[in-house]
């Protein structure tokens, strides 16, 4: 049975888990030991594709080049208000692509966001392959923010199919957390999830009932309040001090943002620990008016980033208000209050939440790990007929249709279970109709979003009033939207249309998907290739060390004297060979330096 990985697709930081031979669930851990990846992506001056710490490491003198909160741009549409913040602050350089959608430039090319979240995806795909060699790993389970809309959901498993993923379920991560915390403890508890992330704040309410059930009572969020948020603020806060003392503007100085940014974020983390800090930036601006160069050294404490930040914590309270309300409970029926997100970890996070909940927080599950180890889980379940699991989610979008005079006609109400669908029977208002528009709509807080313009074409042709054709539009388990239409009298299913969306088009995925693909076979050549060269390199220094000794015993002999220029002159090839990174060469030299090196080892080894 192929195993099925879960990924954490995070803003700031991803994560991969799986269920293991034992049935215990685990973070796999990268290449450097880490269990999260930093979600960045970068590509070098020499055109090579970084992904994760590396691409971090190299973010201040790459900052055009390197980017990061992908997440926040996916699915949404280039005129949309995050994208136009974004544009603010972000050091890379974002343009408006074919469907008014979002790409981001990087050196010479224009990429989709969902290309950008697959390098991410195609990376934890190797950190689990690695752990499991031998075997291809290519089913998962993704999870996106409870409040993800259709458009963000879609993106995302589109960005899994360009990475070579099939992706089996597309979960709400507070549900993936509330999984991870309830699994296997037959638990009867009402429990709400507090995840606040670099990118984004979810609530749910699950109820957790014996028999592994899982049931989302209620949910809501903001798919723009994160961590990031904070940074911005402790950013802003340098930038004007320091063009007050030097007046001089560091937002003009891609270099100086990313280092401001990396700073700020520092500094916050720490001040969860420590109520006082110093940041120093020494030659932030290399040349300033006078042609002098300045530093940035200032002292920051909590309580100053508290008062920052106060009204973004506000706003997570805020929401939870109205979740509780929507959900008909009084905080007191809440029964546990778990935690989760780098961000929980700021102690006015915590304080705030304890305030509101009446109780402290659970302190039982790692909050960056439970979301990854929750999918995993889900993975399990959805493959495995044995695991005893129910999962019900629910929409956190109601879904509704755009009425003459801007009227939202609400189909399916907001917190209903998933998979549900709805019908509504339209009816044509003219003769001869062959035409008909319906424009879908998502209510998100206050506003609605268009989804999409669908057109019903080809309807029979009849006076007004006589053809009846039902629309039923579906939400599935992945929260996705789908709509299908039927001619009710003669049952013929009716074609749609699709318009507004700001998705790819299958044939642009085909193409995301072969480049994606061409890259995992030069990516896995150059590391077969970096192996092999390593081994090669190793071995030369073995046998060079050993040279010497070696030399000693034999030269007396022509047979030995053979030997030494044989094995001087397989080093020579095998330096040639790494030097032009000749992989079938490395292979032939390498197996004869191997052998060389046995021979050696066995002259050195012999009593003299
Ligand atoms: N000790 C800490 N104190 C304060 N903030 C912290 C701390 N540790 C991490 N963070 C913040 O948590 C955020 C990252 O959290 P996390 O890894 O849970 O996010 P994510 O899963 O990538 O994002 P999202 O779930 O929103 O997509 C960052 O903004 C980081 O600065
Ligand atoms: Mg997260």
């Amino acid at each position: 049975m192929e195993r099925v990985i879960g990924i954490d697709l995070g803003t700031t930081n991803s994560c991969v888990a799986i269920v293991d031979d034992d049935g215990v669930p685990q973070v796999i851990p990268n290449r450097g030991g880490y269990k999260t990846t930093p979600s960045i992506v970068a590509i070098t001056e020499a055109g090579r594709r970084l992904v994760g710490h590396i691409a971090k490491r190299q973010a201040i003198t790459n900052a055009e080049n390197t980017v990061y909160t992908a997440k926040r741009l996916i699915g949404r549409k280039w005129d949309s208000a995050p994208v136009r913040s974004a544009r603010q602050s972000v050091s890379y350089t974002i343009e408006e692509g074919p469907h008014g959608d979002v790409r981001i430039r990087l050196r010479d090319q224009a990429y989709s966001v969902q290309e950008i979240s697959a390098m991410i995806l195609q990376e934890m795909k190797l950190v689990a392959e690695e752990a499991y060699p031998g075997e291809t790993i290519s089913r998962a389970v993704i999870t996106v923010p409870a409040y993800f809309n259709d458009g963000q959901r879609q993106a995302t498993k589109d960005a899994g199919q360009i990475a070579g993923l099939e992706v089996i379920r597309i979960i709400n991560e507070p549900t993936a957390a509330a999984l991870a915390y309830g699994y296997g403890k037959s638990l009867n508890k009402m429990v709400a999830v507090f995840d606040l992330g670099g990118g984004t704040f979810d609530i749910s309410i699950l109820e957790i009932g014996e028999g592994g059930v899982f049931k989302v009572v209620a949910t809501a969020g903001d798919t723009f309040l994160g961590g990031e948020d904070f940074d911005l603020r402790i950013m802003d806060w340098l930038i004007d001090g320091f063009k007050k003392e030097h007046g001089v503007d560091l937002r003009q100085d891609r270099m100086a943002l990313q280092r401001l940014k990396d700073a700020a974020e520092k500094a916050k983390c720490e001040l969860s620990a420590v109520s006082e800090v110093d940041i120093n930036l020494p030659f932030i601006i290399s040349h300033g008016p006078t042609n002098e160069a300045l530093h940035l050294q200032r002292q920051i404490d909590r309580a100053t980033v508290e008062n920052l930040c106060a009204d973004l914590v506000q706003r997570c309270i805020e929401i939870c208000q109205g979740t509780l309300k929507d959900a008909q409970l009084g905080a007191a029926e809440i029964d546990e209050v778990v935690l989760v997100g780098g961000m929980t970890r700021m102690p006015a996070v915590q304080k705030a939440c304890a305030a509101f909940f009446k109780r402290e927080p659970s302190k039982g599950v790692h909050p960056d790990e439970v979301v990854a180890v929750g999918a995993a889980i889900q993975g399990k379940a959805l493959t495995d007929e044995h695991e005893d699991l129910i999962l019900l989610d629910v929409t956190p979008h109601a879904l509704g249709l755009l009425t003459a005079g801007n009227n939202f006609d609400e189909l399916i109400a907001q917190n209903t279970t998933v998979p549900t669908s709805a019908t509504k029977t339209f009816t044509t208002s003219r003769d001869q109709q062959t035409a008909v528009k319906i424009l879908v709509m998502q209510r998100e807080g206050t506003e609605n979003q268009l989804l999409g313009e669908f057109l019903l074409t080809g309807l029979r042709s009849a006076p007004k009033g006589q053809v009846e054709i039902e629309v039923t539009f579906a939400i599935d388990s992945d929260g996705i939207v789908s709509v299908s239409a039927k001619d009710t009298e003669t049952g013929l299913e009716q074609s749609i249309q699709v318009t507004a969306s700001s998705g790819l088009t299958q044939e642009e995925i085909g193409q995301m998907m072969e480049s994606a693909e061409e890259y995992m076979i030069e990516r896995k050549e150059s590391d077969e290739l970096e192996g092999a060269k390593q081994q090669a390199e190793k071995l030369v220094s073995e046998v060079e060390k050993l040279f010497p000794q070696v030399e000693a015993v034999v030269s007396s002999s022509d047979f030995g004297r053979e030997a030494l220029a044989k094995a001087r002159d397989v080093i020579v090839k095998t330096k040639d060979a790494i030097e032009r990174r000749d992989a079938a060469q490395l292979k032939e030299q390498g197996e004869a330096l191997s052998r060389t090196l046995k021979m050696f080892k066995g002259v050195a080894s012999r009593p003299s």
